[in-house]
């Protein structure tokens, strides 16, 4: 037990990061001892992953002091930002500079950065194929998770550039499952085209953290990207007539209908998913499958994740 390492965990009670701390206390080699980071260490969610077993310690991304703390003595942490929460790519930016410095300080050993593309190295601002948002950003909730991975060199951090794929779970919980239409059918909306999205059960991220940090060095300084299948919309609206019992058809809008749907964000994910067809086979390139199941040998199918998490869906 004293020799085991320590992984220090932010996000622990969310998706990505609580997948981590799952995988890490249920370990059968227990390699690691997971050390959970939130803000409230009385809430719900963090007295549960004590109960399984990790170090639930505060921190708070906004006080480089108290991350320095949750970072000291560790050998690896995850280091993520919520874009969701603040809508500001801006405090994204600081926010993961902070982890970087953080890991600096204290000499983390390897760190995974849980990062997306930077989009405008594809679509640069002067681009009108899609809106320019918040001034310098074409997909905010990409861009300075890409960015920044600068930071983090700079420092000579040695980290581990982890790119995310779209999680099925939005399904359930981002408002994107299947909606009825006029006519009562159920429409699986996505301005995608026949392209394929890489998309991932969010479960399945934290396995594949930590069978990196287990596989530690050879990782170092490089990009690894993960998905559990790279599918169309209408591959996903087959398998969720399949697998509801219910024919659910795809509604292949354009960005620009997107865009245009009016919730927060909506220009934003318009963006993303523009990019996501318009670069369709680099980005699903980027995620290799046959990389992620060998770091993941249980990873999910859409099919095997849809079936297990159908009644959660909510089919309005
Ligand atoms: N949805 C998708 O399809 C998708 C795909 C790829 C990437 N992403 C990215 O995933 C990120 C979110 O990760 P997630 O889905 O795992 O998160 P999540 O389930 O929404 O939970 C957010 C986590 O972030 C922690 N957190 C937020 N602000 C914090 C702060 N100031 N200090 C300390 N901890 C803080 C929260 O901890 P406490 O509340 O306990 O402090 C919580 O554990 C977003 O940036 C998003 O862009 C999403």
């Amino acid at each position: 037990m004293a020799d085991r390492k320590i992984i220090a965990v932010v996000g622990a009670t969310g998706a990505q990061g609580g997948g981590l701390v799952r995988a890490i206390v249920s370990d059968p080699y227990k390699t690691f001892i997971a050390r959970a980071l939130t803000r409230d260490v009385n809430s719900d969610k963090a007295k549960a992953l004590a109960k399984l077993g990790a170090e639930v310690v505060p921190a708070d991304l906004d006080d480089v002091a108290g991350l320095t703390r949750a970072f000291t003595g560790v050998h690896g942490a995850f280091c993520l930002t919520n874009f969701w929460e603040h809508f500001s790519p801006e405090k994204e930016y600081a926010q993961a500079k902070r982890q970087a410095e953080a890991a600096k300080d204290v000499g983390v050993r390897h760190v995974i950065w849980s990062t997306l593309e930077d989009t405008r190295k594809w679509v640069p601002l002067s681009d009108n194929r899609m809106p320019t948002l918040m001034g310098k950003y074409k997909v905010p909730h990409f861009d300075a998770k890409g960015e920044v991975e600068q930071e983090f060199r700079k420092l000579g951090v040695p980290t581990t550039f982890l790119l995310t794929s779209f999680y099925w779970d939005n399904l359930i919980n981002f408002g994107m499952g299947p909606k009825k239409g006029p006519d009562g059918t159920l429409l699986f909306t996505l301005p995608m085209g026949d392209k394929k999205l890489p998309g991932i059960a969010a479960e399945d991220i934290g396995i594949c953290a930590l069978a990196i940090f287990k596989e530690g060095e050879t990782h170092i300084g490089k990009r690894v990207g993960i998905a559990g299948e790279h599918l169309s919309g209408e591959e996903m609206s087959a398998t969720m007539t399949k697998v509801l019992g219910k024919p659910v058809r795809y509604n292949a809008v354009t960005p620009e209908q997107y865009r245009a749907f009016g919730f927060k964000g909506a220009d934003d994910l318009g963006n993303m998913f523009q990019f996501n067809r318009d670069f369709s086979e680099e980005f699903c390139g980027a995620r290799d499958l046959a990389v992620t199941r060998r770091l993941n040998p249980k990873l999910q199918t859409f099919e095997a994740w849809l079936t297990q998490n159908k009644s959660r869906i909510p089919l309005g």
